[in-house]
């Protein structure tokens, strides 16, 4: 018996005669786990969507248990026990958990009518499995990102698969639910199932994959060993050259209190909180999921309703109905959950970079030229890749996405800056541009606010950060000797004290 599960033999795909992989050439083994890493756009998402029956290859054949495949769809895959986390969500909103997992294979009683008590059970088995705290009735609507990408796992895991796909599973997840994950990962392989797995956190791939593959500009660069690879030698051969300091200098911030938030509250989530920023400052705002980061930032922004609290921004005392009046303000948002709010995929680029500026836009037409000119700068910028500048969104990589939406909330010339989780699912190279634009805008007088779950990131960025703990804060560090524990101490209850 042979030892490889999977064979692909020169696939390559082309998007209107643009060639995104070119002739890729590999055996994937029985049990293994197989990571797959390269820059946003290199073509793992592509890779793996024709892995799983999604696209049809340009070129190429696959050979599944050393039979020849051809799978013209996605049923196609899972008949013959392929199953994916796909990177953006699948889910449908309107129904609740145990519908969308069971979704079009409904579990019936012998009588033939749905069987929703044993749907609502295997459900609670599937979380329990995945340590996660989400209802099997409740409605997808009501999820956070976290427990939505739970739902997505739980979906895949259901079926005894062969081979199992997981683009950027933990791009949402903290390190709790990671550690969780990875041990299913570990228990799934010791069944034989072979995983390949997608991430842009390369310490994550170094302890969990045993091989991996770097795609660059859609081409085979390498599949070696993992322990044959250091992390910057991953990097390096992803960016194809030496990439040097991650994290722009930091600096003390002196200038005036540019925003100020006094006693903000939202019933049950955020309770009472208070701080202020420089103009110049990225104030980091650590802790766990559910702490109220996000809570918090959308307080500000009038998408959640306060029970109290004041926000000033240069010294004048702002009235927050709703989003706009918090633009018109000048306070931009980056929202963490980019599917959602945050921008529109079935959208051009362009129309979604101006999104929320499009009032500047607008004299008294909106100038289909100047976007197009705005968004070419943005796209320069940030080295968007996109197919073409009005290609719609829904047809760009997820981390080029993610740029576009950063793009669309600097668009409106802000005074202050909200980010959250501003590079999720963002390459290193990407990355390091984001942080250094950010960098830049506070060097111009921005007041940012940094939310982030990585903590690698707020402590390389920020000079001073809150963690925030049950809607509180419940520390401060700040200075030239923070460290990751102390932050972890606070987060966790296990030190208090502002
Ligand atoms: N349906 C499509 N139509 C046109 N171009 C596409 C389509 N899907 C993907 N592309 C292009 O193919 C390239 C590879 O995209 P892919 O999603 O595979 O990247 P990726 O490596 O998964 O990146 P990321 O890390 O950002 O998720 C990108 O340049 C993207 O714009
Ligand atoms: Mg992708």
């Amino acid at each position: 018996m042979s030892d490889v599960l999977v064979r692909t033999s020169g696939i390559s795909k082309e998007f209107s005669s643009v060639r995104v992989l070119d002739d890729i050439s590999i055996e994937i083994r029985k049990g293994e786990i197989l990571g797959i890493i390269g820059e946003n756009g290199a073509g793992k998402s592509t890779f793996i969507k024709i892995l799983s029956g999604i696209y049809t290859p340009t070129q190429g054949s696959i050979e599944f248990d050393g039979r020849r495949v051809e799978l013209r769809d996605a049923a196609a895959a899972k008949r013959i026990g392929v199953s994916l986390i796909p990177q953006e969500f699948n889910l449908v909103e309107t129904l609740n958990v145990y519908e969308n997992i069971f979704l079009g294979e409904e579990l019936r009683t012998r009588g033939g009518l749905l069987d929703r008590r044993g749907m609502i059970a295997h459900t609670r088995e599937l979380m329990k499995e995945l340590g996660a705290a989400v209802d099997p009735s409740a409605s997808i609507r009501t999820l956070s990102v976290a427990q939505k990408q739970m739902v997505e796992i739980a979906k895949a895991i259901k079926i005894e698969s062969r081979l199992l796909i997981m683009d950027e599973p933990t791009t949402v997840l903290t390190v709790h639910e990671i550690d969780i994950l990875f041990a299913l990962m570990r228990r799934l392989k010791g069944k034989g199932v072979t995983i390949v797995y997608i991430s842009h956190k390369l310490k994550e791939v170094r302890s969990v994959c045993d091989r991996v593959m770097v795609l660059r500009d859609g081409r085979f660069i390498c599949l070696e060993t993992t322990d044959a690879l250091e992390i910057d030698e991953m990097a390096r051969r992803m960016v194809g050259r030496e990439l040097n300091q991650i994290f722009p200098p930091k600096r003390k911030a002196e200038g005036e209190v540019a925003f100020r938030v006094e006693g903000l509250a939202v019933p049950g989530l955020v309770a009472g909180l208070s701080f202020e920023i420089r103009s110049g400052e990225i104030l980091g705002f650590a802790g766990l999921i559910g702490a109220g980061r996000t809570e918090l930032a959308e307080a500000i922004m009038g998408i959640r309703r306060v029970s109290a609290g004041r926000i000033f921004v240069g010294g004048r005392e702002l009235r927050i109905r709703k989003p706009a009046d918090a633009v018109k303000a000048g306070i931009a948002y980056l929202s963490e959950d980019r599917q959602g709010a945050g921008i529109i995929t079935s959208f051009a680029v362009h129309k979604n970079v101006t999104l929320v500026s499009l009032g500047d836009y607008a004299r008294p037409l909106i100038s289909r030229a100047k976007e197009l000119e705005k968004t070419r700068f943005y796209v320069d910028r940030f080295e968007i890749k996109a197919p073409s500048l009005d290609a719609r969104l829904e047809n760009l990589s997820g981390g080029n996405q993610q740029k576009v939406s950063l793009a669309k909330s600097l668009d409106t010339d802000p005074k202050v800056l909200i980010v959250d989780e501003p590079t999720r699912g963002v390459d290193v190279k990407a990355k390091h541009d984001i942080y250094a634009f950010i960098r830049e805008l506070a060097d111009r007088g921005l007041a940012v606010m940094f939310i982030s779950s990585e903590l690698e990131e707020v402590m390389g960025m920020c000079e001073r950060i809150v963690v925030m703990r049950e809607g509180r804060a419940a520390g401060q560090v700040e200075g030239g000797h923070i460290t990751e524990e102390e932050i972890m101490y606070y987060a966790m209850g296990i030190k208090e004290g502002v």
